[in-house]
């Protein structure tokens, strides 16, 4: 299991404070829209997270469902992007993206009665998602870049070979 993804679900599990999600360099992908929408995501992510701390439960939720439609755009222009490199393996990916969106639109609807407590489970499951798509979905295309120099090889980051 690699480094980051311990401490993403490190995060995810505490259950009595909710976190504030960090950027880590080994998150980068070289993509710069790819990495952009990754950084966004995360933002709103840490936005989800000050309205919990805030015990806002409305802002709470207006923040989840932004976060699940910026979700939903972010898949899509990646998937336009690896359409463009001619990624083999992209049916593959589109149904892993639909398949996370599947979750998480069930989560924002669970989300969306939750109070208290349950949002910080709702919150969790938000982690998991980005943690999902950033650093287990998205490693698959990453080596398929560097081999065709859409991104700079980056030897010091350890992606397996396709
Ligand atoms: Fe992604
Ligand atoms: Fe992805």
């Amino acid at each position: 299991m690699p480094k980051e993804e311990d401490k993403a679900t490190e995060i995810a599990s505490n259950e009595d404070n909710v976190f504030h999600f960090e950027w880590f360099p080994e998150l980068e992908t070289g993509h710069p829209e790819i990495d952009e929408d990754h950084k966004k995501l995360v933002e709103l992510i840490n936005l989800v997270s000050d309205a919990i701390e805030a015990n806002d439960g409305d802002r709470c939720k207006k923040m989840f469902a932004s976060f699940v439609e910026f979700a939903e755009d972010h898949f899509r222009r990646e998937e336009v992007i690896l359409k463009k490199i001619g990624f083999p393996k992209i049916d593959h990916h589109i149904e892993y993206h639909n398949k996370l969106l599947v979750d998480a639109h069930k989560t924002r609807d669970l989300c969306e009665s939750a109070e208290g407590g349950l949002l910080k489970e709702c919150f969790n499951e938000l982690v998991g998602f980005l943690v999902d798509d950033i650093l287990k979905g998205d490693i698959e295309f990453i080596p398929y870049m560097m081999e065709h120099n859409v991104v700079p090889s980056n030897p010091s980051l350890k992606y397996p070979k396709l």
